[in-house]
């Protein structure tokens, strides 16, 4: 993707809803901690954890997105670097780290047994490990099969197992996001919705109250789009 692509895509529809995830996966987070978004792409949640006091950084193996990233957000600390090798980052120096949208690559495209091993070292102790992870219930599957977006899959079922085998004990799970996900089409997809600041604001609040009341009757896994585990060792 072309930097004015995603410029215009986080300043469109797309950057509420980019947003409202980063503020999901935030609330998670204590006050002043030290974060490593593992697989931070643009950078946008790197930059949202900053703003909000967080001594935050991210990593990326692709150079275009940490090229963009810095672009998009020049202040952020992002950096080129795969997962599998972080030889250069000392022990346990993270409060918190981060996959968001990342974990369905770790587990089919790399060593994630190398990068599990990582995260266990760089982390606190009496650190969190956060993953945030596209759900691939039902009308996910048949979305991608009708704009034929092929993309790796890791269930809910595949991530307790992998955090599971990887020693970690997971604290909570949640889903969340019901229609701002697809109606903003994310970075690629069909807006389906004019980006227009009332109708942006009034999205958001129904997703928000959407995605609580789904998850409150606990049909989060058939209907939301997104799951949110916050694991610990
Ligand atoms: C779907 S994108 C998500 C980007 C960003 N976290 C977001 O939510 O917008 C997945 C990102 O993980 C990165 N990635 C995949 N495997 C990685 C690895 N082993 N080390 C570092 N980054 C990795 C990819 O380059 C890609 O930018």
């Amino acid at each position: 993707m072309k930097i004015n692509d995603s410029y215009k895509r986080l300043n469109s529809v797309w950057g509420w809803i980019d947003r409202q995830h980063n503020e999901q996966i935030a609330r998670q987070i204590p006050p002043h901690s030290q974060i490593l978004d593992i697989g931070c792409g643009y950078g946008s949640l790197v930059n949202y954890l900053s703003e909000q006091g967080h001594e935050a950084e991210g990593i990326d193996l692709e150079e275009d997105m940490i090229i963009i990233a810095k672009r998009l957000f020049p202040h952020v600390n992002v950096k080129l670097m795969n997962a599998e090798e972080v030889d250069s980052i000392p022990s346990s120096g993270f409060d918190v780290i981060i996959l968001r949208d990342a974990l369905h690559h770790l587990v089919w495209e790399h060593e994630s047994k190398r990068v599990f091993e990582n995260i266990r070292r760089i982390l606190k102790p009496d650190g969190k490990l956060i993953i945030w992870d596209p759900n691939p219930m039902w009308i996910l599957r048949f979305s991608r099969k009708l704009v034929n977006h092929i993309d790796p899959q890791a269930s809910v079922e595949m991530a307790k197992a992998v955090l599971d085998q990887e020693h970690f004990h997971i604290e909570s799970l949640t889903f969340f996001e019901a229609i701002g996900l697809p109606l903003s089409g994310g970075y690629v997809g069909l807006q389906l919705v004019p980006n227009v600041k009332v109708v942006n604001m009034f999205l958001v609040k129904v997703n928000n109250v959407l995605s609580k009341l789904i998850n409150g009757i606990g049909l989060g896994p058939l209907f939301l789009w997104r799951y949110l585990i916050v694991a610990h060792l």
